[in-house]
């Protein structure tokens, strides 16, 4: 006999009569004398169970939170004034006729409720306990239902999902590679791959011309809240392609996502922005186009002022600030903007506000009326403004002052609602196939009063230079050049045909049109300090097969984590992920990392 007829979340009015059976968790217990409550939860919801049977009440005297139980009963609808309208199985009951105790619970070490209210640390050791707890399963319910919208958009249009190999060799993706000591090879390491791009090329190259696989991808950094050790990337690539058939892919399949997830009608195609308008507009290759305070350039007005320090700066540009700071944010953006001088060039931020007609501020005695006007004129203030300056050279002053807007944006609790590229339909809904529903025990809708601003950033240099003055890929190293004449003549400033997808000024995923040729790959490893040596040795099995055949080819790799951040509005990529890292890479859980046996050290030949 089944379990259960019914899910927890199920049960409506149109029910009533019926003979039920439940399984699920106790989530609340109510003992009133000769009756009793249990609300029954399961992934789709609570439902309330009446116990009113002397031999039932006695089965559940012991009972407590997250025990398991199997109910038997029957649906009978809610008394008048008991009907719970935020539940949505709340205008029925289940009058128990069987109890059975299916496991029992020590006492859960926090209670299982919707609002977060243990300790991070708590949740994360016993994370299969938090994951009970509905905003917990909704984001990985999400996310799975996410991977079902990708796969079916891809498969439509013939990609192919191949799968390729984590124990890899070391794939320059700008992090540490974890490495894999290997037994049967002593002194030999496999890298787990940050990513699968030598694979995916080489998949083009035999002749797969549409690519994709929900990758696991590893990488050894410093961690953030948008970063894990662990993630997975949504990995295309295609071959005969160029950056236009790759827009439209993408965003292709976010119209799809958010029609068939959050019944959102996203407009596309979506803006662009060269990575050098980024940099100087809004100080960042990930800008949040969702607010204004764009970062103005006023050189020739601020060299013309009596302030000194503006004098010998290449650069003076503002942030007018439609807010006005108070002295102690002002502090906290002056420490923000300090963080970016260097040894060559300290960096100040000046101020001025201008309220109500009339300038002020520090700095302000520098400025005549003739600078003033001209001030006004450039930002074309019409309201009460803080004004913040940072005088340097590009792109350190552009930088320094979208760190500044950065910090603004995140104190700005809402950005104004008319901007943004969507249209919202009516009320957020779930896809209704059992299986793929999220639980119901409160009504749905995203937290969608933020708009949602996508932005192609376009056009990055292809190299950079690091502390050592040596020029390294901006990205990865095969990205295809602009103009591949340039990486003879000035590599400096070559321009690559990469882009990066950035959503509300997250940067969600990047790609390129990569380079098909030996000569060209040979010549950007050479530029960036790789001898031919270890260019053999790192990519030998790449260089090989671009003489065999390599057609043009590109793509791109979307983070889902993130995507499911952004989206879901949380805090964390942890809390997207079913089992993740601490910020340090611990995992609470099962703690790890770990020391291990020195006979299993010894088996591959390592002494600490
Ligand atoms: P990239 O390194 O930019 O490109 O990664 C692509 C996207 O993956 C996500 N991402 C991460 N998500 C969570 N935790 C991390 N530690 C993390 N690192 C990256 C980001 C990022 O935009 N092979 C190239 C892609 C290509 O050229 O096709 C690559 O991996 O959302």
């Amino acid at each position: 006999m089944s379990y259960y007829s019914h899910n927890c979340g199920e049960l409506r009015k149109s029910n009533v009569g019926t003979a039920v059976k439940l399984a699920g968790w106790v989530n609340s217990i109510r003992h009133h004398g000769k009756v009793s409550f249990v609300n029954l939860r399961d992934r789709y919801g609570i439902t309330q169970v009446v116990i009113k049977e002397d031999s039932l009440l006695e089965i559940i005297k012991p009972i407590g939170h997250e025990w398991v139980l199997n109910i038997t009963g029957i649906v009978v609808a809610r008394p008048e004034g008991m009907v719970n309208p935020n539940l949505p199985t709340g205008e029925i009951d289940v009058e128990a006729t069987g109890i059975e105790i299916i496991s029992v619970s020590k006492v859960p070490p926090f209670v299982i409720t919707e609002e977060e209210k243990a300790r991070e640390e708590l949740r994360l050791k016993y994370r299969y306990l938090d994951l009970r707890r509905s905003p917990m399963s909704e984001a990985i319910i999400f996310k799975s239902q996410m991977y079902h919208t990708i796969r079916e958009y891809l498969h439509k249009r013939r990609f192919v999902d191949i799968e390729t190999p984590i124990l890899g060799r070391s794939t320059p993706e700008g992090a540490r590679d974890f490495l894999v000591p290997s037994r049967m090879q002593p002194g030999k390491f496999y890298s787990l791959v940050q990513s699968p791009q030598i694979y995916k090329q080489l998949l083009i190259i035999a002749g797969f011309d549409r690519y994709y696989q929900l990758a696991r991808c590893l990488r050894d950094e410093d961690q953030r809240n948008d970063r894990q050790p662990e993630f997975t990337q949504l990995d295309i690539e295609q071959s005969f392609v160029e950056e236009e058939d790759i827009f439209a892919l993408t965003e292709g399949l976010m119209k799809s996502i958010f029609e068939n997830l959050l019944n959102i009608e996203l407009q596309i195609p979506f803006k662009r922005m060269e990575y050098k308008t980024a940099i100087e507009t809004y100080g960042t290759d990930k800008p949040d186009i969702r607010y204004g305070m764009t970062l103005i350039d006023v050189t020739d007005i601020a060299k013309k002022s009596e302030f000194e320090k503006f004098k010998d700066r290449e650069k003076v540009k503002i942030i007018a600030c439609e807010k006005e700071l108070s002295r102690r944010e002002i502090e906290g953006l002056e420490n923000i903007v300090k963080g970016y001088g260097t040894e060559r060039c300290d960096l100040k931020l000046f101020w001025l506000k201008y309220i109500d007609g009339s300038f002020s501020g520090p700095i302000s005695k520098f400025f005549n009326p003739d600078r003033m006007a001209e001030l006004k004129e450039r930002i074309g203030i019409n309201q009460n403004l803080t004004i913040l300056f940072t005088a340097a050279s590009e792109p350190l002053v552009s930088v320094a002052l979208g760190a500044v807007r950065n910090a603004i944006i995140e104190r700005i609790p809402n950005p104004p609602a008319n901007a943004g590229s969507r249209k919202k339909r009516d009320k957020f809904q779930i896809p209704s196939e059992r299986g793929l529903q999220l639980p119901e025990s409160k009504p749905k809708g995203l937290p969608y009063t933020t708009p949602l601003e996508f932005v192609w950033v376009t056009d990055f240099n292809m190299f950079e230079r690091d502390q050592t003055n040596q020029l390294v890929p901006a990205h990865h190293m095969f990205v295809m050049p602009k103009e591949v004449g340039q990486l003879d003549m000035d590599p400096e400033n070559a321009l690559g045909k990469q882009y990066d997808l950035v959503l509300n000024g997250v940067e969600l995923g990047s790609g390129s049109i990569r380079v098909h040729k030996r000569e060209i790959q040979e010549k950007i490893m050479q530029i960036i300090g790789l001898d031919k040596e270890r260019r053999e040795k790192n990519f030998g099995c790449l260089l090989e097969a671009l003489e065999y055949g390599a057609p043009p080819h590109g793509g791109i790799a979307l983070g889902l984590d993130r995507l499911v951040k952004v989206l879901l509005d949380r805090k964390s990529i942890q809390d997207v992920i079913a089992f993740p890292k601490t910020l340090t890479g611990v995992g609470l859980l099962e703690g790890i990392p770990s020391e291990v046996e020195k006979a299993q050290l010894d088996e591959l030949c390592i002494k600490l």
